[in-house]
């Protein structure tokens, strides 16, 4: 397997992007341009490239006490290689950059997956946002970095 090649996303990245966030997430979350464009302005936006083929992304939002992970998804050809993984420590360079103490995330409950990843990456169960996903209720989970 090629290397992971992280890429600040750019405007005309989103179209790739947009690839993988129509069929990860159901009901489509569709995410604007212009709320994109916020995390590009701010570089909280990056995607891995595998051999010229994008992989994955994340972005992050800032609050005052934390960076919080908005968007995290990986292309279905890539996964169960750490690209989640490799995407979480660039999450925590970066708050070690803009000198935040926590990464903090709301998961679905339901999300197996993605629960497993983040408990294994060390973040742990804050508390349970009823019905934050429809009839399903979100997860709040955090972690400290240093
Ligand atoms: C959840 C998701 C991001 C994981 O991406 P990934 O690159 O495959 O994850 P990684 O390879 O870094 O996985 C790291 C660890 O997480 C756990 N994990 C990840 N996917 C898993 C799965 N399908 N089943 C069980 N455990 C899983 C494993 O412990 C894995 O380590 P291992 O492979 O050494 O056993 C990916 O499945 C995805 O994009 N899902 C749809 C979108 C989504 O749910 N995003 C999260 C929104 S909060």
């Amino acid at each position: 397997m090629a290397d992971f090649e992280f890429k600040a996303v750019n405007r005309t990245m989103l179209e790739d992007i947009r690839i993988i966030e129509r069929y990860c997430f159901y009901p489509y979350l569709y995410r604007s341009t212009r709320y994109f464009a916020r995390k590009i302005l701010a570089g909280n936006f990056v995607a891995v490239y595998i051999e010229q083929t994008c992989a994955g992304y994340i972005s992050l939002t800032r609050h005052r006490s934390f960076l919080e992970i908005s968007d995290l998804a990986v292309d279905i050809r890539f996964r169960r290689l750490h690209v989640a993984t490799a995407m979480l420590e660039w999450a925590i360079r970066r708050c070690i950059y803009l000198h935040v103490a926590k990464l903090r995330l709301v998961v679905d409950e339901e999300n197996e997956c993605a629960v497993k990843l983040y408990t294994k990456f060390g973040f742990s169960f804050l508390r349970s946002r009823k019905n934050y996903y429809g009839l399903r209720n979100g997860l709040v989970m955090v972690l400290r970095i240093r």
